[in-house]
């Protein structure tokens, strides 16, 4: 059911790679729910995914832009501004590390991929909104959303850098927000999601046991892509106006779990699994 929650609402999509990607998700919901809005992503991304698909069927334009390049983001927003005039949303669904990519620990990370890491999924958001804020992009009211994880405040297994990145995100969007909500009244908040079936969540190490776990810890089990969508939608709508500087849970309730009836069957299984062996 749609409840023309963004009729008339303008914005830009970061971070669609293919149908999987929540990014692709939050574009058909938005639209669904009335918005216009433009798709971004790198120029291989655009090449090697299918995000020309996503733009047909949303009647957006795709233009190319690194989120970790100043200038792709200046022309970017000013193209922007060009179609529609002011923006009233603006989604940052951009994670990626070279660390996790070549499988280096955290221990023994190449310090020229942790600066990657950090620019591509951290320092991009705020670049992003130093741009919207200098080209004066955003209407009043209007929202802007991050995608983090909880690796930011608790260690897990595998994520690697991603926690130090996802932990400056979160930092960025309280500390813009102050500034934003300040001057223009923007909104700017992080949504820290349960582990999702995506091309950058496969790169987690352990991602299928990470999300049975997860998932057993969660009263309401682990959120996926579309209920992220969902929740993306409702932080651009005009209903969640007085919101920002947040980094908000959308994880079936994981974050506040110590254990759960269901992971403790499974470990003590585990334990019976030991003394058959
Ligand atoms: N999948 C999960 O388990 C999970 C959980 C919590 C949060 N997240 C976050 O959700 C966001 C979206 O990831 P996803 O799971 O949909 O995976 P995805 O792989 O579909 O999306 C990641 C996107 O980042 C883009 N990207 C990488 N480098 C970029 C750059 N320099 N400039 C612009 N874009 C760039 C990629 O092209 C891709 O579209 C990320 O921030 C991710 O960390 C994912």
């Amino acid at each position: 059911m749609n409840y023309n929650l963004l009729k008339g609402k303008k914005g830009i999509i970061f971070g669609a790679l293919n149908d999987m990607s929540i990014a692709w998700k939050v574009a058909e919901l938005a639209k669904a729910e009335g918005a216009e809005f433009i798709l971004t992503n790198t120029p291989v991304s655009i090449r090697l995914g299918t995000i020309d698909k996503l733009a047909e069927a949303c009647n957006a334009e795709v233009i190319p832009a690194d989120a970790t390049d100043t200038n792709d983001i200046a022309n970017l927003v000013t193209k922007a501004i060009e179609k529609f005039g002011k923006l009233d949303f603006v989604l940052h669904s951009i994670g990626m590390s070279p660390n996790v990519r070549k499988k280096l620990p955290y221990d023994k990370v190449n310090y020229d991929f942790y600066h990657k890491t950090l620019d591509i999924s951290a320092l991009s958001f705020h670049k992003v909104i130093a741009e919207l804020k200098k080209q004066d992009a955003m209407n009043e009211w209007g929202s802007i959303v991050a995608l983090s994880y909880v690796a930011a405040q608790r260690t897990l297994y595998g994520y690697n850098d991603m926690a130090d990145a996802k932990a400056l995100l979160e930092s960025v969007a309280r500390s813009f927000g102050y500034i934003y909500g300040r001057e223009k009244k923007v909104r700017v908040n992080t949504i820290s999601q349960s582990p999702t079936l995506t091309t950058a969540g496969s790169g987690v190490k352990g991602i299928d046991g990470l999300m049975d776990f997860t998932d057993r810890m969660s009263p309401l089990g682990n959120a996926n892509a579309e209920e992220c969508a969902q929740y993306c939608i409702t932080l651009f709508s005009d209903l969640t106006k007085k919101v920002t500087m947040q980094n908000l849970y959308h994880d079936g309730g994981f974050s506040n779990m110590g254990m759960s009836y269901r992971a403790m069957s499974q470990y003590n299984k585990s334990f019976d699994n030991d003394i058959t062996d």
